[in-house]
């Protein structure tokens, strides 16, 4: 442990934080792990902590009476998607959507994914500026998800805000105050609640005609002879568009940021435009779009040198992680060449993420056309904003001004 200050967690949700949450994250990891709340807390930022929890049999993902799940709503925690379930349920359903996540099937996408961002481009061609998240970094990884599911394009801006919010609730509520908790659950319950009825009418439609969308194959899904159940439905299509609308965003907008901060890696790509795949691993360490999880232990668990009790939920800082200086020499350095693998970004054990080959596909399209295709791309630093959100990180909003798109 060293002799740097731990800050208390709550910091972290402080607006003058959230530009650069990673000197906190690193006084973190440094005093990890720690436990508060008696015990019924331990925290962790170091990535051998991190990487063992995740693994560890006795991490429950059950998070659903703990602290994290405090702002989700009461029905939402009763209808909970796989990400919070534990074998076998979690098994079961995982194994019946992953059918359509493996790369070789996302690999199929990519020429739509390429069109989608060709067209982003072409739209904000002629005004000489771009705002990236609101442009390219949201729209393109919500039409791809909607197109899979298989929603009507008409539809996505009323769901659009129900995905915004429930993403706000599925963070730690640190430093928000009884009526603040109370009305962000009150927010993600009516979210919740909205979805629900929105996919339960979708699901009627397609079970009476069904088309060649991931929502069809859902309902036809048999798994040794067993269906999803309706709410089980409406749970794993909620976990996806939710998933597909607030976590690539990020990972593009971080990236390009990043790039733009770093006009010589920039210059990489230009020159060799493979080396975007590189970028997007650089930034899933550097700057981790989810930035932490959590687990219950059951029946006790090692932390590091700590045993937390049976019942204590696990703070896992994913992206304190990857800057732990222990697996990533030099942390704070952006370099695309350093052959970033092994962070957690995406997790890992049985709950690692479902829709890695997909964020990397469309992330590294996005960014290979960004890289190649706009001339003299320049950062307006006064207007980067950044998402109220600790766990789900990522500007909320971002000017690039260029001098032109070239043909793809
Ligand atoms: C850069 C983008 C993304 C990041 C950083 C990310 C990160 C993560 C992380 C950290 C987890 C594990 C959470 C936990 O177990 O506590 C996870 C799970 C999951 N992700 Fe992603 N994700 C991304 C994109 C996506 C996309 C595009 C989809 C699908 C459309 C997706 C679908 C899922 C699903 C279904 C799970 C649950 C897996 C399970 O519980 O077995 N993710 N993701």
């Amino acid at each position: 442990m060293s002799t740097m200050e731990r800050p208390a967690l709550g910091v972290l949700a402080d607006p003058a934080t959230l530009p650069d949450p990673y000197p906190a994250l690193a006084a973190l990891r440094e005093a990890s792990p720690f436990a508060e709340f008696d015990g019924k807390l331990v925290v962790t930022g170091r990535h051998a902590d991190c990487s063992a929890v995740l693994r560890h049999h006795n991490a429950s993902s059950r998070r659903n009476q703990s602290l994290l799940a405090a702002g989700a709503g009461r029905r939402a925690r009763e209808r909970p998607s796989f990400l919070s379930l534990d074998p076998p349920d979690h098994t079961r359903l995982r194994r019946l959507v992953s059918k359509a996540f493996t790369p070789r099937m996302i690999a199929r996408l990519e020429p739509r994914i390429r069109a989608v961002t060709s067209e982003l481009l072409a739209g904000a061609a002629s005004a000489g500026e771009l705002e990236l998240v609101g442009q390219l970094a949201y729209p393109l990884p919500v039409r791809i998800i909607s197109e899979m599911l298989g929603v009507p394009i008409e539809d996505h801006p009323r769901f659009a805000g129900w995905s915004a919010r429930l993403a706000h609730s599925l963070q730690p509520g640190f430093g928000l105050d009884s009526d603040a908790a109370a009305s962000r659950a009150e927010a993600a319950q009516v979210a919740s609640d909205e979805f629900a009825e929105y996919f339960r009418g979708l699901i009627a439609a397609r079970r009476a005609r069904p088309a060649a969308d991931l929502l069809s194959d859902l309902i036809r899904a048999e798994d040794n002879g067993e269906m999803l159940t309706e709410d089980e439905l409406i749970a794993t299509c909620v976990l996806l568009l939710v998933a597909g609308h607030e976590t690539t965003v990020g990972l593009i907008s971080n990236t390009i940021l990043a790039l733009l901060r770093h006009p010589d890696q920039l210059a990489l790509i230009r020159n060799n435009p493979d080396l975007a795949a590189d970028a997007i691993e650089e930034t899933l360490r550097y700057d981790a779009p989810v930035q932490m999880t959590a687990r219950v232990a059951r029946g006790g668990m090692p932390v590091g040198d700590i045993d937390a009790p049976d019942g204590a939920l696990v703070l896992l800082l994913l992206a304190a992680a990857g800057r732990d200086p222990e697996v990533f020499p030099d942390p704070d350095r952006f370099d695309l060449r350093r052959g970033a693998t092994g962070h957690l970004a995406f997790a890992a054990g049985p709950h690692f993420c479902l829709g890695a080959p997909l964020a990397r596909l469309e992330a590294t399209t996005a960014v290979r056309a960004f890289a190649t295709r706009l001339t003299r791309p320049e950062l307006d630093g006064d207007s980067l904003a950044y998402k109220p959100n600790v766990n789900l990180r990522g500007p909320r909003r971002l000017v690039v001004r260029f001098g032109a798109v070239t043909a793809g």
